[in-house]
């Protein structure tokens, strides 16, 4: 067996890893369950995946958990949504903590019920010190929607003569970006999953995905256990990473 720094030498191990969290509906509908109750059972996933994703040592994950399309779901699911927030804050907050997990919301959620914005906050604020995992959750997330504030930002910048358009590089975008501008500036993620059978990227991490592996699974969220995700972690070290390049 090889000790922790040679199998981190010899096996590719991925930094960020983003996953798209989808099947949520048909995990539902296939147990004869209202869509929320489907959620649910996605939160119950989600929760074992942050502390697999901790204990193996990934450093970021980033997970998609409501898109800037998903308002176009009924009042009922989408508040039912926002109402897991609250449920996962209350139920979980003391084990992120323990894990010494830090947390940054990718997207605008000034617009949520207060409920909600009350309990993020109230997440955010106490894990901001910590510096394990980094834990971004994508709430109202939409990656043209983030390249846009990004641009419009630097737009505003150049305008008042701090950034001169001719100068400017792909870094000034990352880094008005959710991910470029938080405490742990979140490199691009190297390796995206999507569960439940659909292979699009459906807005996740626009810009920051030009280069990432992906993976798909049939598998419905709710049932993604830490076996199958290990499974891709493992299977990450056989991708041949090229970046355009050729190895000589
Ligand atoms: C993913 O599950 C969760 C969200 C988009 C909030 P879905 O709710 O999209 O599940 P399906 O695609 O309808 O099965
Ligand atoms: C993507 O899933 C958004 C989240 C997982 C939060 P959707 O189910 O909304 O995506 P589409 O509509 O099938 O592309
Ligand atoms: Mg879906």
């Amino acid at each position: 067996m090889c000790n922790g720094i040679m199998s981190e030498k010899t096996r590719p191990f991925p930094t960020h890893v983003g996953i798209i969290m989808d099947g949520n509906g048909r995990w539902a509908k296939a147990h004869g369950v209202p869509r929320v109750m489907g959620h649910n059972a996605g939160m119950q996933a989600m929760k074992k995946i942050v502390i697999a994703s901790s204990n193996m040592g990934i450093k970021y994950l980033t997970v998609y958990a409501f898109s800037t399309e998903n308002w176009k779901r009924s009042t009922e699911e989408v508040s039912g949504i926002f109402n897991l927030i609250v449920k996962y804050v209350n139920s979980e907050l003391e084990e992120l903590d323990e894990n010494n997990v830090h947390i940054n919301i990718f997207g605008e959620y000034d617009m949520l019920p207060k409920a909600s914005i009350d309990a993020i906050d109230k997440m955010v604020g106490r894990l901001a010190d910590n510096d394990g995992l980094v834990f971004n959750i994508a709430l109202n997330y939409g990656g043209r929607d983030e390249i846009l504030k990004s641009v419009k930002a630097i737009a505003e910048k150049c305008k008042s003569g701090e950034l001169n358009p001719a100068e400017l590089t792909e870094d000034d975008i990352s880094a008005y970006l959710y991910s470029g501008s938080t405490k742990f500036n979140v490199p691009d993620p190297d390796l995206i999953i999507r569960t439940s059978g659909e292979e699009r990227m459906s807005n996740f991490l626009t810009w920051q995905a030009a280069y990432s592996e992906l993976m798909f699974t049939d598998t419905l969220w709710p049932d993604f256990s830490p076996e199958e995700y290990a499974e891709m972690i493992n299977a990450y070290a056989n991708r041949d990473r090229r970046f355009g390049g050729r190895k000589e």
